[in-house]
């Protein structure tokens, strides 16, 4: 099998492919061929050594990828609901990057019907996401308006879709205008691009009474006015801290810019949070890959929403597995939208 192998953290020429023997499952896993690899943001944070979940469980060398669509080539003796042939879906805490690998079974799902290997590839991070932040933590309800940062990407088009199928009022954010439509083709019930003024200000606009729920991975560039635009009683969701890495380049941090950002990040007050009736949640899927109960209860849900036509892949751009590192340079540049797919075959 080929596998994607960081040795080293850094820039781009740190992804390298290797070939490796195929593994063998475990009595509780099964042996995936694998079809496609959803890529994620997180997959270059990891890459660029800062990805704190990632040194806890891997260390170095590591593969990345949290997530593929593949063929069941063998199954462990203790495995049952599987079978060698099926055509599923699967989560991974790290090692998606593989051509061939071995996944608890209770990390693999049957993929929706009529999806493409791609699209069934990029479904599962960005959808667990965004259905944790919004019904999990933030127990998003009907009638509520939703601020979405970044709604043209990955989580942000599964936010701004599951959004809409709970009945919210969802409000977008994109980085330019050129976002915009694919936004609103997800969901948004509104939208606004950064590039074109004082967002913040259109924002309120249109929530003038502020916003239930504010959905925040960008960090210290727009988690403040985030916070500034809730309504009372109102939720500020944090799940990631995108801004305070460089925006193309090439691939390596910014020592003194990321400490400066972490310096200017903004610190929430308990006294004010109890007096305007705001709460401040979080998240980092990569450490609740444990909660089973959690991950299948969610996964069933999706699925029924996804059977349903209530959610669709987003749009999808497929790199070939040998263009990893084109992948990763494209998602950097923060102009991409929806999901980016590795394709093996
Ligand atoms: N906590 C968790 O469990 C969890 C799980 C999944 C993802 N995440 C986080 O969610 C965010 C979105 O992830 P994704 O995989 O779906 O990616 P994505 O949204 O498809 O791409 C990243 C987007 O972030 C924005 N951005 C802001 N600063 C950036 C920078 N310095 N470089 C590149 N992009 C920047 C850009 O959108 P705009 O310019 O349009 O805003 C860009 O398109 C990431 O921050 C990721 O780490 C967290």
């Amino acid at each position: 099998m080929r596998a994607v192998v960081i040795h080293r953290p850094g820039d781009y020429s740190k992804l390298t492919i290797e070939t490796r023997p195929d593994p063998r499952p475990e009595p509780h896993e099964v042996l995936l061929r694998t079809r496609a690899c959803g890529v994620n943001y997180a997959d270059c944070i990891v890459r660029m050594g800062l990805y704190s979940s990632a040194r806890e469980y891997v260390g170095w060398p590591i593969t990345p990828g949290f997530e593929v669509s593949a063929t069941v080539e063998a199954v462990g003796s203790a495995v049952r609901g599987h079978a060698v042939g099926d055509e599923v879906v699967a989560v991974t805490r790290f090692g998606g990057y593989a051509t061939r690998l071995c996944v608890d079974a209770a990390q693999v799902f049957k993929p929706a019907a009529g999806w493409s290997d791609a699209e069934s590839a990029g479904f599962p991070a960005v959808f667990l996401t965004a259905y944790y932040a919004l019904r999990e933590l933030a127990n998003a309800r009907e009638g509520e308006a939703i601020l979405v940062h970044s709604c043209a990407g990955g989580v942000g088009t599964a936010l701004a879709q599951l959004g809409r199928a709970f009945g919210c009022t969802v409000v977008g954010v994109v980085g330019n205008r050129a976002k915009i439509p694919v936004a609103y083709a997800n969901g948004a019930h509104h939208v606004i691009a950064r590039d074109e003024g004082d967002w913040a200000s259109r924002a309120r606009a249109i929530a003038p009474k502020g916003y239930a729920i504010a959905l925040d991975a960008n960090g210290v560039d727009t988690l403040r006015s985030s916070y500034d635009l809730l309504a009372a009683p109102g939720r500020l969701v944090v799940y990631g801290f995108a801004t305070m890495l460089p925006r193309g380049g090439d691939g390596r941090p910014r020592w003194g810019k990321l400490a400066m950002d972490w310096l200017r990040t903004p610190r929430f007050n308990p006294l004010d949070l109890t007096t305007r009736n705001r709460s401040v949640l979080a998240l980092n899927l990569s450490y609740m890959f444990d909660e089973r109960a959690l991950l299948e209860r969610s996964m069933r849900a999706l699925m029924a929403l996804a059977a349903a036509g209530s959610v669709r892949p987003p749009p999808v751009r497929e790199f070939a597995f040998d263009d990893v590192r084109d992948a990763h340079r494209a998602i950097e540049s923060g102009t991409t939208v929806g999901k980016l797919v590795l394709r093996v075959r």
